[in-house]
């Protein structure tokens, strides 16, 4: 059998929850100590804030500095104020009081040894596996046409459907190296407003070139049997306005022949309490940004971060929208009106 899902995921290296995560101090490596990178990472432009006619600055920085640029708080529709949340950088939040371990053994996380910054594709085991793993998934998915793209530049053309893996802790490569982007802090600067008809929304400040990496989406890390023991005891009522479920990947490796992927434990991210930006990012049928999962310290299918990449060149001021891709009139006796206002609306949300 060809390498790949159905081997890496098979026995041994099937993802169990008791694997410790072992954090290895002083693992980063320095053999490329030659290439010594001296370009300092560029400060990001942020430009003065201007407030629009009516419009009034509740809030300078909504992270409180954890981001590298400030994400200010504007609303020029009515008095309502920003709701205040654990404001999280990391994606995964509270994962203690779940009991979880990420899954981090050696083959499970592969790693590369590169001293060249990952500059050939070729030979970086981080993005052979991103390739081998859209090969792997493109035999069972006819859907998926495009070829795997690396990251160009900092730069994701194209969403990926089979995930990324990034360079993580157990690499030889340093944090500077091409194929590690979303593991960098919000770099763009944002700001939350208030939109006419749909709640909070998120614009940009600077034009985004296409491809660019904007957030990842942070949250309370839960599994699906958590949320329905929560329903059960709550006569039904969940509020899942801000969750953002990890399954389509295993439910893509489900659908396979013998796939091993267990159903059980699928898991999802709840912002409603604690997690960042991404959490006011709204729903468009004509989005201008895509979802991209994303692998570095655990390779566990299902646990990807979700990251959001510029679809095409965004202009400032402009708000960022995602397609939350639900199916209407999957969960029983719910229905939402889209008012995305995208010409090809697709008229329901749920
Ligand atoms: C993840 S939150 C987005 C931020 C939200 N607007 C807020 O004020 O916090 C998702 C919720 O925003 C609203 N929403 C987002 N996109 C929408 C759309 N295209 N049409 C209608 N409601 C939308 C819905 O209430 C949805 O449950
Ligand atoms: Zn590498
Ligand atoms: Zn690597
Ligand atoms: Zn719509």
């Amino acid at each position: 059998m060809k390498k790949g899902f159905l081997l890496a995921l098979s026995k041994s290296d099937q993802p169990t929850l008791s694997d410790p995560i072992i954090e290895e101090e002083g693992s980063k490596n320095t053999t490329d100590e030659k290439l010594k990178v001296t370009k300092a990472k560029p400060k990001p432009i942020v430009p003065k804030l201007k407030l629009k006619k009516g419009e009034k600055l509740l809030c300078e920085d909504y992270t409180n500095g954890s981001e590298d640029v400030p994400i200010s708080v504007v609303n020029g529709v009515d008095q309502e104020d920003i709701p205040k949340i654990a404001y999280h950088v990391s994606r995964y939040t509270e994962i203690p009081r779940l009991g979880l371990e990420l899954i981090k053994s050696q083959e499970i996380c592969s790693s590369c040894t590169c001293t060249d910054g990952c500059l050939d594709p070729k030979k970086c085991k981080c993005q052979i596996k991103s390739e081998d793993r859209y090969y792997d998934l493109k035999q069972f998915n006819n859907m998926i046409h495009i070829k795997p793209t690396y990251y160009k530049e900092g730069k994701l053309e194209e969403k990926i459907f089979s995930g990324i893996y990034e360079c993580n802790k157990n690499c030889k490569c340093r944090e500077d190296c091409k194929n590690r982007v979303t593991q960098n802090r919000i770099n763009i600067p944002l700001q939350i407003f208030k939109t006419k008809e749909i709640g909070w929304g998120v614009r940009t400040l600077i034009d985004i070139p296409k491809g660019s990496y904007i957030a990842t989406y942070s949250g309370q890390l839960m599994t699906d049997e958590q949320v329905l023991k929560f329903k059960l005891d709550n006569d039904g009522k969940y509020p899942d306005e801000y969750n953002v479920y990890l399954s389509d990947l295993v439910i893509a490796i489900n659908s396979a022949q013998n796939a091993p992927v267990p159903r059980n434990n699928v898991f999802l991210l709840d912002a409603s309490k604690s997690g960042n930006i991404a959490r006011f990012f709204n729903h468009s049928c004509e989005p201008n940004m895509f979802a991209q999962y994303v692998f570095m310290d655990t390779h566990d299918v299902r646990l990807p971060e979700v990251a959001f990449f510029a679809k095409r060149f965004i202009l400032a001021g402009e708000e960022l929208c995602w397609d939350y891709g639900y199916e209407p009139g999957t969960i029983p006796d719910r229905e939402m009106v889209c008012k995305c206002g995208a010409s090809d609306c697709r008229g329901r949300l749920l």
